[in-house]
């Protein structure tokens, strides 16, 4: 049976926030995804939701995005002021995944570089579950040799990472419970969320390590690929339009630019559901019985509906849409949308807002960061473009920075 393919916001809104639709993506990569909470359904996923949201509140991002990220941007940028440059996917890597292993709960005491490139090397193997199902050119052989990978992989994230960071959790914990230790000086994130358990839900060990795992991977590498775009497109809007170059030095109107570039490249290309029942929309005549549901997140993301004219252009003076974001469906909509998608992109900030009440978004803070030093491409280094596949993902972005 043909699947059924949404390409117009309205229809993707409508489906996405129906609760009778199951997660179809991952059943290939069912070895780490399986139990983890963008993979579950009904109340199972009700229940691991509201757990996991308890991290995710107002207060947290605000103590994250001005207390601890500002300083790793500026530990992670001193190697490439010093070498008055870098790649900016190399750099990405590095700030993104120290930011998604904070929100796991996932310890890094050694802070070097070669404890990130570790934790890097796990994160790219984790992410191979969630596209298994999206690689047509490999044989079921090299599936197989994949799912190994993983499997050994996890094993090896238990040792060095995880057991080590749930082990002081717990210690933590316990010191907490006996009154030697105040509450507010315990670790914020999802791997506490978990071990605290309030909401007394089903949750052995195997299913917090790969929800932690889950968490490491989503974060980190969406997040870079979108980061290199969003330069990439601000880059050539500065060459194109010298009069914004004031305009950039706006917070809202630096916000729009990664916005609108996170329009134009949402990482997930696709998402998809399955039916469990028969579902109507408001949007379309027919009742869909039974089968599969494609959300076509460039297409919907391009729908002249919402966004206006001229869809597939960056353009950071694009009109907000009455209802929804100028970055689309990018973050999902609905039963699973994105928990990271204030952290990653803040909310909206006006012409003139006050910028006491504003979150910015790590991308926001990233992207100011790396223009304050003057970043700019490589003229003599030309980016290459993945083409591989079909996402249109940078390969390698030189750039260069003004050396402090
Ligand atoms: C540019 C960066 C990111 C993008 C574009 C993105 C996009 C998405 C999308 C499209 C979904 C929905 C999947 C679906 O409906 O099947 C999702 C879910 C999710 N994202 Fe993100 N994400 C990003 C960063 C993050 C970060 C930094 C975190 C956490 C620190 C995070 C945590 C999650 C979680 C936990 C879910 C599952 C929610 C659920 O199933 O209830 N994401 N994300």
């Amino acid at each position: 049976m043909a699947a059924i393919v949404v390409s117009k916001y309205k229809e993707a809104d409508e489906f996405l926030r129906n609760a009778t639709l199951k997660q179809g993506l991952y059943d290939e990569g069912a070895i780490l995804m399986k139990d983890v909470l963008v993979n579950l359904f009904g109340e199972e996923h009700a229940a691991r939701r509201h757990l996991a949201q308890k991290l995710f509140r107002r207060e947290y991002f605000r103590n994250y995005e001005r207390r601890i990220f500002p300083k790793t941007i500026e530990e992670t940028l001193v190697p490439f002021v010093q070498a008055g440059g870098g790649d900016l996917a190399d750099f990405g890597y590095h700030v993104l995944m120290n930011l998604t292993a904070d929100a796991s709960g996932i310890d890094r005491p050694l802070r070097t570089r070669e404890e990130t490139a570790t934790m890097l090397r796990m994160i790219k193997s984790f992410s191979k579950a969630a596209t298994l199902g999206q690689l047509t050119m490999v044989d079921m052989g090299d599936k197989e040799a994949i799912r190994k990978e993983i499997i050994d992989t996890l094993e090896e994230f238990d040792q060095v990472f995880y057991t080590p960071s749930e082990t002081r959790r717990r210690a933590l914990l316990d010191r907490v419970e006996r009154g030697e230790m105040p509450e507010s000086e315990m670790p914020r994130d999802l791997l506490t969320i978990l071990l605290r358990n309030e909401d007394n839900i089903e949750l052995p060990r195997d299913k917090m390590l790969k929800e932690t795992a889950y968490f490491l991977f989503v974060g980190a590498l969406s997040t870079t690929h979108a980061l290199t775009h969003a330069m990439q497109h601000i880059f050539t809007w500065r060459a194109e339009h010298p009069k914004d170059n004031e305009l950039l030095k706006e917070a809202w109107f630096l916000q729009r630019c990664v916005w609108e570039s996170l329009r134009l490249h949402p990482p997930t290309p696709e998402l998809n559901r399955k039916l469990t029942c028969p579902v109507r929309i408001k949007s379309r005549p027919e009742t869909f019985e039974s089968g599969d549901l494609i959300v076509d997140m460039f297409k919907v993301n391009q729908d002249p509906l919402m966004f206006g004219f001229d869809t597939e252009a960056f353009n950071p003076h694009r009109a907000t849409p009455p209802q929804g974001w100028l970055y689309g469906v990018t973050f999902g909509l609905g039963t699973h949308a994105c928990l990271g998608r204030i952290l990653v992109a803040g909310t909206p900030i006006q012409p003139g807002s006050d910028l006491k009440d504003a979150e910015y978004g790590n991308m926001y803070l990233i992207a100011r960061a790396l223009l304050d030093r003057g970043a700019r491409p490589d003229p003599a280094n030309p980016p290459t473009m993945d083409t591989s596949n079909t996402r249109r993902n940078w390969l390698t972005y030189p750039f260069l920075l003004d050396k402090g």
